[in-house]
């Protein structure tokens, strides 16, 4: 475990602003920052930081917390991971050993030494004197069209049909089970290992810094399936892993080529272009979307031009612009996706694809005339209506005009009407946001779908009061003296949900180790979803201008009369004082 104190000061050096504002575009809003939340699609910023205590909270999904739930939840960590990432960031050492926590944990670096050794031995298998080596560089070489170059930069290599690669890694000293957890080898029933690629030429990935973090193995005939990649294992997320972002790095300032597979990485790459990256056997995450906002500016999307591949470009222009990233859409035509345009017709006619790409509204105008016959009078007005919906999902009213008028002149209609049915499509668009965020509040007030919570439908009442009084425990150092005195105000057996009678024994017991409560040491015992639900107990009492002793005494009250009738079945009572105590006076 690590040193509460450590965590404390670790979190104290850790400035909220600085640390989110690194992933979310923040404004001034009073006291507070608003955003537009990293964790789910909006379009209205209901991200919220409160730097007096520096935790944050989001009023649309519910995620919230201190700067240790903000990592773990952003970048995918452990809370050890967590804490260890942010005393790099505030300069502070932490003892090796204060960073190992339950579970088997793994020394990364025996891991990045392991894959290390791995992609040597199935890269010098390319360069051996037998048939299939032979026939793995020619695959490389011939059919795939590479530079011996190329081979070297990516460190292409080959995984023979044999045993040996099990062999070697033990004779390194490697054992077994480290061997099956870095995903090199598995096991077999009968307990014998075997090498997790075979017959298959390799890719290996790699890391910002360049560790080799894991492998795609290709078939080289028509066999299925046809690639193999590394599952997840301690150093290796795929989830928040761009193949080539190791060599991208360096030359994407500007924009960055996002592509499908590895293997159009390479062919982009070998063409003179070495900002190209692809996600890994995956489509596109809000993490890799995130990633790819700390690096570039724009990112030109450049997926297969078939179906699915237009699909996917939906969703990830969808996810890069919710990061604030400037999109552009590559369109390839002739070659089922850029490894292949590249082998028809050049690294030149590649450029001045690149050149030409296209945006988003070009790309959706271009699919609304597609889909369209214009000659046909019918056709044409379902065609203006899909426009009219393309150019209202346009946030600047600047952009929306330009299109309209685009769009009147191509279609031939009077750009005043267009601008109308616009409008139009706005003011529904609107009213069915405002209700969609009336049901998500609904859906957690009631209960419905209550993941983190779900004991809170049982006893919806209850539940809330429970929350209402957790949440002004958090906030007043008075309530929890008085509450956890030598009589004791309250039990956790006053508490009817089991999430809410751990809160109530993590508060208690944190008093009676004479220790101050501090929202950081959450992390160490909740789930980053569940620590978001405690925030929320404290932000909603937060917003509301009565948190008076009175208020809390009530609430304390109720809840116990409200558990007693849970206790005995009965049906449930209405509290005259309820609704008042809950919603409270709201601070505008
Ligand atoms: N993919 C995968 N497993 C498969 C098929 C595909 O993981 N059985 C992933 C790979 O990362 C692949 C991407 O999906 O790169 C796109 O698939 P596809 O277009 O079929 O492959 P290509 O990238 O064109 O690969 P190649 O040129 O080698 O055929
Ligand atoms: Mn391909």
């Amino acid at each position: 475990m690590i040193d509460r104190t450590l965590v404390d000061e670790i979190v104290a050096r850790t400035d909220m602003q600085t640390l989110v504002g690194g992933y979310v575009k923040l404004k001034r809003a009073g006291a507070n920052l608003n955003g537009l939340c990293p964790f789910h699609s909006e379009k209205t910023p209901s991200f919220t930081v409160f730097p007096s205590d520096g935790s944050f909270y989001c009023f649309g999904c519910g995620v919230g917390g201190n700067a240790i739930t903000f990592v773990r939840k952003i970048e995918n960590l452990e809370f050890t991971e967590a804490v260890a990432m942010l005393a790099r960031r505030a300069g502070i050492n932490i003892p090796q050993t204060a960073l190992v926590s339950g579970g088997p944990t793994y020394d990364k670096n025996r891991f990045y030494e392991m894959n290390k050794k791995a992609a040597r031995f199935f890269h010098n298998a390319l360069f051996a004197d037998t048939p299939d080596a032979k026939a793995a560089l020619a695959y490389w070489i011939e059919k795939r069209g590479l530079s011996m170059a190329t081979v070297k930069h990516f460190g292409l290599g080959y995984a023979p049909n044999d045993f040996s690669f099990v062999n070697y890694m033990k004779s390194e000293g490697y054992r077994d089970e480290e061997l099956s957890v870095a995903f090199l080898c598995g096991k077999s029933e009968k307990g014998y290992l075997y090498p997790s690629f075979r017959n298959r030429v390799i890719i290996p990935v790699m890391d910002l810094s360049g560790h080799v973090i894991a492998f795609n193995g290709r078939v080289m005939d028509g066999g299925e399936p046809k690639y193999k990649n590394s599952s997840d294992t301690p150093v290796f997320r795929k989830g928040n892993t761009l193949f080539a972002l190791n060599f991208a790095h360096k030359h994407c300032a500007e924009r960055i080529i996002l592509c499908e597979g590895a293997m159009d990485v390479i062919a982009i790459h070998a063409a003179g272009f070495p900002y190209a990256v692809a996600t890994l056997g995956t489509a596109i995450r809000p993490e890799h979307a995130r990633l790819l906002s700390r690096y570039t500016k724009k990112v030109i999307l450049s997926y297969d031009s078939d179906a699915a591949g237009q699909k996917a470009t939906d969703k990830a222009l969808a996810l890069l612009e919710d990061v604030g990233l400037e999109v552009r859409i590559l369109r390839l035509t002739g070659a089922k996706d850029p490894d292949e345009y590249i082998r028809n017709f050049g690294a030149e006619a590649f450029r001045s694809l690149l050149d030409d790409s296209h945006t988003k509204f070009d790309f959706n105008f271009e699919r609304v005339l597609q889909r369209y016959n214009l000659d046909v009078p019918q056709q044409k007005i379902e065609a203006i209506d899909a426009l009219c919906t393309v150019i209202a999902g346009v946030y600047s009213s600047v952009e929306r005009e330009i299109y309209i008028a685009e769009g009147a002149r191509r279609l031939g209609v009077d750009a005043k009407n267009l601008a109308a049915d616009v409008q139009k499509k706005i003011a529904l668009r609107r009213k069915e946001e405002k209700s969609d965020t009336a049901k998500v509040a609904r859906e957690i007030l009631g209960g419905y779908g209550d993941r983190v919570n779900p004991d809170f439908v049982k006893a919806p009442r209850a539940a809330r009061l429970e929350e209402a009084v957790l949440g002004l425990l958090q906030l007043y150092p008075e309530y929890r003296t008085r509450t956890f005195a030598q009589e004791p105000l309250l039990t956790e057996e006053d508490f009817v949900t089991e999430l809410g009678r751990r809160v109530f024994c993590f508060l208690r017991d944190t008093a009676n180790a004479g220790e101050e409560f501090d929202s950081a040491m959450l992390d160490s015992v909740f789930s980053p979803d569940e620590v978001g639900r405690i925030s929320g107990m404290r932000v909603g009492r937060m917003r509301l201008s009565d948190n008076g002793e009175a208020v809390f005494l009530e609430c304390v009250k109720e809840l116990k009369a409200a558990k007693a009738s849970e206790e005995a079945k009965k049906a449930p009572v209405t509290f005259a004082t309820l609704d008042a105590l809950l919603k409270g006076k709201r601070e505008e």
